[in-house]
């Protein structure tokens, strides 16, 4: 190996130096946030934080009151106060003495799973991925795939709880009270009839039937352990008897309707076969029927540098999107950057005869409506 490149040989202008430096003081920061999401992930699943919001706590009583040791409890306390996500009552006090808060404006954002504020659930996908880490060095080489069953849970229930709040606050009221005559015809008689594909835990299926008191939803998702856990998720709801959760492909031509609207919420980027799954969706439709796909609101083209939202697809992508299509072969290797012209192209090949990019505002998301 030439080894030139590895030591401080090079003559660096001031720009340079401006650039090193930055660096250097983002990847701290980087650090200091990987940091943030490890011990936060370790609050969330040992129920620490929960615990903290009955009352402040000690170490002692926070480890008792949780079943966790306290000698790790007190140093994550001591980590959580130190890094400003909880705060302390006597800094002075013995180490076991020290009282614990959970701050009222950090509770949302921990503990409430229907907030749009609820961001806890990054901690537990950022977490899961790095407990992939040596299996993706593995595909990166050999150029296979990593399955979304083989992600495992931390994966599959972070993206459930990540976007469950979109789906309970915005899906109804904002997202299609945007779409008139998709709207009506869900508040109309006959029932609709609505399917939502690959529908993971299933918020965005009983999100759909708490908004229109009328339809019936038929969930569907090829992965088990996420039917599993969207039956689980409806079980604790009050529209079990509208809504239904089948494992299948939804590329399967077999798929029965007609429906009167077919909805694919983030999801589209990950078929391996993203043209034989709208084919069948389009078969599934009812006369003057419309299919709508949220994805991600990426740039149409790639731009380098990108904004935040750009990053934050590129990470999902290159560390979750891609390796999973790839599990598949063969697969389009799309991945969670999916931008405009490539969702037009599956489209037309699947036999749509339009596709809108509709004005509905959101963050992460673009909204698309095919038609026919
Ligand atoms: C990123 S998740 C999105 C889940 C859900 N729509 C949401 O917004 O949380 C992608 C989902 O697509 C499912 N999926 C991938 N290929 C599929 C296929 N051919 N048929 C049905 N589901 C599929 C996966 O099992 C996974 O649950």
């Amino acid at each position: 190996m030439d080894t030139s490149t590895n030591g401080p040989t090079t003559m660096l202008s001031a720009d340079d130096e401006a650039a090193r430096d930055a660096l250097v003081g983002r990847l701290f920061e980087a650090a200091l946030g990987t940091f943030d999401l490890a011990a936060l992930h370790i609050g969330e699943r040992l129920g620490l934080y929960p615990a903290l919001a009955e009352g402040p706590r000690t170490a002692p009583e926070l480890a008792a009151a949780t079943g966790t040791a306290p000698r790790y409890i007190r140093e994550w306390l001591e980590q959580q106060a130190v890094t400003g996500i909880l705060t302390v009552d006597d800094t002075d006090a013995g180490e076991d003495e020290r009282r614990y808060s959970l701050p009222n404006g950090h509770r949302e954002v921990l503990l409430h799973p229907e907030s749009l504020a609820f961001t806890a659930p990054l901690a537990r996908a950022m977490m899961g991925i790095a407990a992939q880490a040596s299996r993706l060095l593995d595909v990166y080489r050999t150029g296979e795939g990593l399955s979304w069953e083989a992600y495992g849970a931390d994966i599959r229930e972070a993206q459930a709880s990540m976007n469950r709040p979109l789906f309970a606050n915005l899906l109804g009221p904002e997202w299609l009270a945007g779409i008139p005559d998709i709207d009506a015809r869900l508040r109309a008689d006959p029932p609709a009839r609505v399917a939502d594909i690959a529908v993971g835990g299933g918020w965005s299926a009983i999100a759909l039937a708490r908004a229109y008191p009328k339809i019936l939803v038929d969930g569907l998702d090829l992965d088990p352990s996420s039917i599993e856990m969207a039956r689980a998720n409806l079980a604790t709801t009050e529209v079990a008897d509208r809504v239904t959760f089948s494992l299948r492909d939804a590329a399967d031509p077999g798929l029965a309707g007609p429906y009167d609207l077919v909805t694919i919420f983030e999801a589209v980027h990950d078929f391996s076969q993203p043209v034989a799954v709208l084919r069948a969706v389009r078969n599934l439709l009812a006369p003057g029927a419309s299919l709508l796909v949220a994805d991600e609101r990426v740039a149409e083209e790639f731009t380098a540098p990108g904004d935040a939202v750009e990053r934050f697809m590129y990470g999902f992508s290159f560390l979750v999107c891609l390796p999973n299509v790839l599990a598949d072969d063969p697969s389009a290797g799309t991945g969670t950057v999916m931008r405009p012209d490539v969702l037009r192209r599956f489209a037309a090949e699947a036999g749509f005869s339009r596709l809108d990019v509709l004005p509905i505002e959101a963050d992460f998301w673009r909204f698309y409506r095919l038609v026919k």
